[in-house]
């Protein structure tokens, strides 16, 4: 059985002329163990797809299996609950409280489950010891580096000990070493068993990767296996052709991304009528961010 199972989700944000289309009838199965990477450029829904997946939103249409069973119409206590006992989370703004210690903010989520005050706080001195930061217990988010910070929220993030960890831009306020240190902290966490998606901008960070799917418009457009260690293909082959130093680089380097993927995209694509593609279900969608009648009394 599947971890996650997704069929034909679509997620539509707002109302008439200004609905966005963020999920596209995604359809995607991730097994257990997979260490899934997600690229794309802005705006293309890879926090959305992260944020369903994660029961942090739900989907607007179709269906969403979590080992099976079906959330995609849970009510949000049911949904929460899920989310504190399998799922961990770790953003890119951190998302810790100012105000609590590093070892506060790491026993947080094991309040909510009943964990006794004593018992909470040696559980996240231990995982700060794991993820390198314990020697910080007792700073303010204020008084940690980035790195640290994000060291801290993954902390936070594996104390329930998830089974699935949702890590969406991870490493997109970090310099390089950090990102490397993040990286190889979440790579042992997969070495363990579990289950890892993450969103990058950084197509060297594919390498932790053994999947990376690419997204365009709501829609996956390439979903390849990749080996651990080396970069994933599609994404090589604008790695080594731009000198991706800087984030602004990266971000260069997802737009040659995409003119390097086969576009499936109709509102792009220069498809020949009647091209195999073309009977796909995808392309005959329309990708509109406003419906055709509003559109045309323009
Ligand atoms: N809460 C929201 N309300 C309205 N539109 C949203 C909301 N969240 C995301 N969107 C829109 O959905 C699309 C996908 O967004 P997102 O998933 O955040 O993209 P990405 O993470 O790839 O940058 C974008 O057009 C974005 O503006
Ligand atoms: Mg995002």
């Amino acid at each position: 059985m599947a971890l996650i199972e997704l069929k034909d989700v679509s997620k539509l944000y707002g109302f008439g002329d200004a609905t966005t289309l963020a999920l596209d009838e995604v359809s995607l199965t991730i097994e257990k163990g997979e260490f899934m990477a997600v690229m794309g450029p802005s705006g293309c829904g890879k926090s959305t797809l992260m944020n369903v997946i994660g029961l942090l939103d739900r989907p607007s249409h179709g269906e969403h299996r979590l080992e099976g069973k079906p959330v995609a119409r849970l009510r949000p206590n049911q949904a929460a609950k899920i989310r504190r006992d399998k799922i961990g989370f770790i953003f890119q703004a951190y998302n810790l409280l100012p105000r609590l210690t590093a070892l506060e903010n790491v026993a947080l989520p094991l309040a909510y489950k009943g964990v006794t005050l004593n018992r909470r706080l040696k559980m996240a001195s231990e995982m700060l010891d794991r993820v390198g930061v314990q020697s910080r217990e007792y700073f303010l988010p204020s008084q940690l580096s980035g790195g640290q910070t994000q060291s801290v929220a993954i902390a936070r993030a594996l104390v329930n000990n998830p089974k699935l960890i949702i890590a969406d831009e991870p490493t997109g306020n970090l310099d390089s070493a950090s990102s490397r240190l993040v990286m190889e902290l979440l790579a042992d966490i997969h070495k363990m068993g579990n289950t890892i998606l993450f969103v990058t901008h950084n197509p060297e960070l594919t390498r932790y990767a053994t999947r990376v799917v690419y997204m365009h418009d709501g829609s996956i457009i390439h979903d390849e296996k990749t080996a651990l260690g080396q970069v994933a293909t599609t994404a090589r082959k604008v790695l080594y052709t731009l000198p991706t130093t800087s984030e602004e680089d990266d971000l260069a380097g997802v737009s040659a991304l995409m003119k390097a993927l086969p576009s499936k995209n109709p509102t792009r694509a220069k498809r020949k009528p009647g091209a195999a593609k073309a009977k796909s279900k995808s392309t005959t969608r329309r990708k509109t961010k406003a419906p055709a009648k509003a559109r045309s009394k323009k």
